[in-house]
């Protein structure tokens, strides 16, 4: 479970600020599908990243299954991100010039495994996700949606407890937007908790939980029934 008490964050300063977070108080339920649902510019990036580790609130914690990530130094912050946390964004980062197995295994060569251990990795991953005929592509030679389920492959492969999708679908077409969908509700469905972030009420629908976020405020009516860790 990941607790967010009091978060805030402001980017820039004085007349420049903008306070794209406004305190936040949440719970994301583990092992559920959460979408973060919103306008653009409504602070969902933001807040998926603060969630993520990927980046750290102005003022307020985040507490995720009993560690204060406010108290962690920056080694510690890319261990917690490496170990638990697997990232797919709109438009992939992937490395285009690697193949689609040097993609995948990217994660595990950063935590340091040796190259069988995290080929073998990544080439069961790559085939869960039906790629094993593109393994030596290179990235830039893949459609859209290959892409996509190679950056899924990749967020996959060092087996975090946390998929957190930023407007995964955002450049697919409505068919591989779906096959994308499906993907994340498989990876639900093993245990994973999955964080969505999306502008499309049609997505969101297929979580378990909706936190809808308007100019930096964020709400969920399952909620309600974590009022107790508040107070
Ligand atoms: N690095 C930054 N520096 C300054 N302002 C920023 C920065 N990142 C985001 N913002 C501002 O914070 C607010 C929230 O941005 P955020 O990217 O979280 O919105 P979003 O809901 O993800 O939008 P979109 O759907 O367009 O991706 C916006 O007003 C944005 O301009
Ligand atoms: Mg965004």
């Amino acid at each position: 479970m990941i607790i967010l008490r009091n978060v805030n964050k402001i980017y820039g300063k004085d007349e420049g600020a903008v306070h794209a977070l406004k305190d936040v108080n949440l719970v994301i339920e583990e092992g559920k599908f959460t979408a973060i649902l919103g306008k653009s510019g409504s602070g969902k990036s933001t807040l998926m990243n603060v969630i993520g580790a990927l980046d750290s609130p102005t003022s307020g914690t985040i507490e995720s299954n009993g560690v204060i990530l406010n108290d962690l130094n920056k080694n510690q912050l890319a261990e917690y991100r490496n170990k638990t946390t697997g990232f797919v964004f709109q438009s992939f980062y992937l490395e285009p010039t690697f193949t689609v197995l040097e993609n995948v295994a990217m994660p595990l060569t950063i935590a340091g495994m040796n190259k069988k251990e995290r080929e073998e990795k990544a080439i069961e991953i790559i085939k869960e996700l039906g790629l094993e005929d593109k393994i030596e592509k290179k990235a830039s030679e893949l459609s859209g949606g290959q892409k996509q389920r190679v950056s899924i492959a990749r967020a996959l492969v060092s087996n975090p407890d946390i998929v957190l999708a930023d407007e995964p679908t955002g450049n697919l077409d409505s068919q591989n937007g779906a096959e994308v969908m499906n993907l994340l509700k498989e990876i639900v469905k093993k245990g994973k908790s999955v964080i969505l972030v999306t502008h499309n009420m049609e997505d969101a629908k297929n979580a378990d939980n909706i936190i809808e976020i308007k100019d930096g405020v964020a709400t969920a009516s399952y909620m309600s029934k974590y009022e107790e860790l508040f107070k």
